[in-house]
């Protein structure tokens, strides 16, 4: 086992160099590798390499648009920042479908977030509960200094409780406390001020006259936000006439017949934890890819919209559809503590031009974009399962990889185009084709159906 200490405190180049000596076979070319994708602006690389620690160099990522969003009846074009192939073109097909028909509409439902520090006190919970209330005055004022700032804003700290947690662990309660951050996800804000209410509170018991022996003393397990915010809520929705959907798959598949069978995946993927966890994701396809592109928490969201998914104690699609007198509804409820001002929103060239595209939203606007555009992909997904499959698209756009992969030129990209047109696509078809190209063996192959 290779190990080193100390490696944190080399230059970023004699890391480089003791990673490329200990883990590659051909150091110089690995080095020259890395250092391509470096950054050409030294103060830009910087900024890239202090988002992080031990940075060798930089990884890239696609960054696309999908145009053609109406939210709210405003017009957007949203960056993505995504790795999958299809997923931003199946945002922009959902997008443009829905422009036809009204747009999407997001609501915020609330903006709440939380905040828990965790504590064991040995001693009577009702003596506890009673000097409580005297508490609750003496945290908020004493972390003005921290909250200030943010109450200017609109924000702070709106609700202040003590959880008595003993019935399930020893000794354990909670301050459970309810923040409003305003544009900013408010992380280091909401984790500032439980510090503090640690400190704070560990110094009211110390002092309190009515308080003797261990009742003077609590032990703060941690203090820290829950990215739990079912109450930092956004609802995106479209609907329309059943007969406006329109016919699909080169009019195999009518409207009605459309409308059922989505409805049913829809329900499906309510009932089935197995089916459940596909549909988000394809929910979150297009969620993590704004998220990415605004520099926002991805893990965050997601472990809250998992969460919230397992709300009733299953795990449930997130989006839901209703048909009724003819219309079809479509909408996704999903937790989103985002922000658009502080981390890295601004520090990030590339975040800051996406929050200019989106025409430096606010931070409930954002949710808005966001939710929608997870909703736009979750369509998009149940769109292509319930019609032509998902393999069709899919695999033209995995073509192109596996062609990149082979170092195909332009002249052999388009051949294989040709020739996959109506062929299943894997790796080794694409490798037997090119060969074939390649020796000569073949010029142009007609597809099945020319
Ligand atoms: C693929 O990344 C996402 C889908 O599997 C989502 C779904 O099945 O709904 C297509």
């Amino acid at each position: 086992m290779k190990s080193i200490s100390g490696f944190s405190k080399l230059s970023k180049r004699k890391k480089l160099r003791w990673v490329v000596e200990n883990f590659f076979r051909d150091p110089e070319l690995v080095t020259r590798e890395l250092m391509s994708f470096w950054h050409q602006n030294d103060q830009q690389q910087r900024i890239f390499d202090d988002f992080s620690e031990n940075t060798l160099s930089n990884y890239y990522m696609p960054f696309g648009v999908a145009p053609n969003f109406i939210i709210n009846d405003k017009e957007y074009c949203i960056p993505m920042v995504i790795e999958e192939s299809s997923v931003v073109a199946a945002a922009s097909s959902a997008g443009k479908f829905w422009a036809k028909r009204g747009g999407f509409k997001a609501e915020i439902i609330g903006t709440t977030k939380i905040g828990q520090v965790h504590f064991v006190w040995k001693g009577d919970s009702t003596k506890l509960k009673a000097i409580f209330q005297e508490l609750k005055p003496i945290l908020r004022s004493d972390t003005d200094h921290i909250t200030k700032n943010m109450r200017k804003r609109g924000g702070g700290i709106l609700k202040i409780d003590l959880l008595d947690m003993t019935h399930l662990e020893a000794d354990y309660y909670q301050i459970k406390t309810e923040f409003e951050t305003c544009d900013s996800m408010g992380a280091n804000f909401i984790n500032s001020v439980l510090e503090e209410f640690g400190r704070i509170f560990k110094n009211f018991l110390q002092n309190h006259p009515d308080l003797e022996g261990t009742e003077k003393e609590a032990s703060i397990i941690m203090a820290i936000l829950s990215n739990y915010t079912p109450d930092c809520l956004v609802r995106a929705s479209v609907k329309c006439k059943i007969e406006d959907l329109g016919t699909f798959d080169g009019g195999k598949t009518d409207a009605a017949t459309f409308a059922y069978k989505f409805d049913k995946a829809v329900k499906i993927a309510n009932l089935d934890p197995h089916r459940a966890t596909t549909h988000n994701k394809g929910i979150f396809n297009g969620i993590d890819a704004v998220i990415l592109a605004t520099a926002n928490d991805f893990r965050a969201i997601e472990a809250c919209g998992h969460t919230y998914a397992a709300r009733d104690g299953q795990y449930r699609s997130l989006s839901k559809t209703k048909i009724e007198d003819g219309i079809f509804e479509f909408w996704l409820d999903i937790p989103m503590a985002v922000g658009t001002v502080g981390g890295l929103t601004s520090l990030h060239p590339l975040a800051k031009r996406s929050l200019e595209m989106l025409g430096n939203p606010k931070a409930e606007e954002l949710m808005s974009i966001i939710a929608t555009v997870g909703l736009a992909q979750n369509f998009a997904a149940v769109k292509s399962l319930v019609t032509v499959g998902i393999q069709k698209g899919h695999m033209k756009m995995h073509l192109m990889n596996i062609l990149n992969h082979m170092e195909a030129s332009e002249k052999e990209i388009k051949a294989a185009i040709q020739h996959f047109k109506d062929r299943v696509v894997s790796f080794t078809a694409v490798r037997e084709f090119l060969n074939s190209w390649r020796t000569g063996k073949i010029a142009v192959v007609p597809a099945h159906n020319d």
